[in-house]
């Protein structure tokens, strides 16, 4: 078990790629706070975590409010009394072409983004500091460095999270902190068919987006988990401050 003893927060854990991640974790010896604004969907990542025989709890937080930042990582420590991880999932997406983007829109995407990781780093900080040091992992995308048309407000928004990586594993290096992005490519998940539903074929844009991969299948949540894994584990003691891309050769493909 590569996290035995270890304490994780995993924000997005209800859906997708943050669920699969929050179960590998608890397989692998974790005790996880399973975060997510949606309690259905969270309680039940936890009931499925308790009877793979793994521990975890359910904590309702919304990333993009401060004081819920604040309140789900104390939560967390209250109940397994440390912090060792912290995994920046959550996300949402927006597809919309830039001239029809409203100001609300764009400050939601940034918000739950942007301003949900930093503030959700900054409340983890002082307590992974206090257990000796620890890993932060901020789920990107590929998007970051080669956005899409209709996913300008999204694109921007996580290439700040790999900016931000990279400012903050400079910062968090002193404090035996590491921080790493991943930047998964397309991976088949709710968030996944919502951009595909959007498009007028959704059966066709699913070929071409299939189409964009070297490896050609998409991505499914358990290769971004095994990814996260790595990064959370001692396996990458010596890796900080990386964009991680795991794309089934997306970035690459033209
Ligand atoms: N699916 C993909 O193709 C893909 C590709 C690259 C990056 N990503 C990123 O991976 C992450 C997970 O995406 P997914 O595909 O699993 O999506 P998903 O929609 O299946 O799951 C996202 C989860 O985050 C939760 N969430 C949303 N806003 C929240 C908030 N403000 N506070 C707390 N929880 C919130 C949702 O309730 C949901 O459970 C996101 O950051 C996404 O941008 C996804």
């Amino acid at each position: 078990m590569k996290l035995k003893g270890k304490v994780a927060a995993v924000t997005g854990a209800g859906s997708g790629i943050g669920r699969a991640i929050a179960r590998l974790f608890a397989k692998e010896g974790a005790s996880v706070g399973v975060i997510d604004c949606v309690k259905e969907a969270g309680g039940k990542v936890v009931d499925e975590i308790r009877a793979e025989g793994g521990e975890a709890i359910f904590v309702e937080a919304d990333v993009s409010r401060v004081p819920h930042t604040e309140r789900m990582i104390r939560t967390i420590v209250d109940n397994f009394g440390s912090l060792n991880i912290l995994v920046n999932n959550a996300g949402v997406e927006l597809v919309r072409h830039t001239w029809e983007t409203t100001e609300d829109e764009w400050n939601r995407v940034i918000d739950v983004n942007l301003k949900g990781v930093f503030f959700s780093s900054k409340a983890a900080i002082p307590e992974i500091t206090r257990s000796g040091g620890g890993s932060i992992i901020n789920i990107s995308s590929v998007n970051a460095v080669n956005g899409l048309p209709d996913l300008v407000a999204y694109s921007a928004s996580k290439g700040g999270v790999l900016a931000m990586t990279i400012a903050m594993a400079k910062e968090l290096a002193p404090r035996n902190i590491r921080v790493n992005a991943i930047l998964p490519g397309a991976v088949d998940t709710p968030m996944l068919r919502v951009y595909l539903d959007a498009q007028p074929d959704p059966a066709k844009a699913l070929e071409e987006m299939i189409d964009r991969h070297l490896i050609r299948r998409v991505g499914r949540p358990e290769d971004i988990a095994k990814a996260a894994l790595y990064l959370a584990s001692d396996d990458a003691e010596w890796v900080t401050g990386i964009a991680l891309v795991v794309d089934g050769g997306y970035l690459i493909r033209f």
